[in-house]
């Protein structure tokens, strides 16, 4: 069974995914995918919010979603896509695609969600080529053990409202230990001020070793 249900998170994530791109989000996703090309494995697409952003040099996007009502959004988003997008069930730990069929694998804000990030890493890289790349854009474990501690804190709950996402996930040092190479990354608070836990971010390109 590939499905993954969080229903209520399902029905909010569209309209808290809407308030943020205004606030900076479309344009960490534009910064995301600028420069992508070729065939384009996106994992965890939600409800389709990246799709806008894919350039034109991408041909094809696979896009993999557990969730199903966030999959319905993806598919109506699929059809006024700038590039050709397929939408279809399936988890990052598996698949279900080729190996070495990518040329580009695209996640944001996935990573924290996944319950064995490791495992969908390297089920990432599977499907990738060699030399393919690993694009990420994430919110990530802090960089004080005071943001830290409120993070632990936060994840008692956090959770059980953001559909299984966890705050003190590493995911920008479970890149490496998984097989990539980072070969750009660029780590900024977002929000830049106020008390949001989910606040540390990394955007990155990582290759595939
Ligand atoms: C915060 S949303 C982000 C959605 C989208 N990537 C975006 O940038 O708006 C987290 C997404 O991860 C998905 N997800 C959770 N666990 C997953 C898993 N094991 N495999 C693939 N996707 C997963 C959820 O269904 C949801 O679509």
């Amino acid at each position: 069974m590939t499905d993954l249900r969080h229903p209520i998170f399902a029905r909010l994530y569209p309209r808290i995914a809407a308030a943020s791109a205004k606030a900076g989000v479309d344009a960490h996703r534009a910064e995301l995918l600028a420069g992508a090309s070729g065939r384009v494995v996106e994992v965890g697409a939600g409800h389709g919010a990246n799709f806008p952003h894919y350039p034109p040099q991408v041909t094809e996007v696979v896009a993999v979603e557990p969730e199903p009502r966030l999959r319905r959004g993806a598919i109506a988003a699929a059809a006024g896509a700038p590039v050709p997008v397929s939408v279809r069930p399936g988890r990052a730990e598996e698949l279900g695609l080729d190996a070495a069929s990518f040329d580009v694998a695209v996640v944001s804000l996935v990573l924290c969600s996944v319950r064995d990030p490791l495992r969908a890493l390297a089920e990432i890289r599977r499907v990738l080529r060699p030399g393919g790349e690993l694009r990420y854009y994430e919110h990530v474990r802090g960089g004080t053990p005071r943001k830290v501690r409120v993070q632990r804190y936060a994840d008692l709950v956090w959770p059980f409202l953001a559909g299984g996402c966890r705050l003190v996930r590493p995911t920008d040092a479970l890149i490496p230990r998984a097989g990539f190479t980072v070969r750009a990354e660029r780590r900024f608070e977002f929000p830049e001020s106020g008390p949001n836990p989910a606040s540390p971010h990394v955007l990155g390109v990582a290759v595939r070793d």
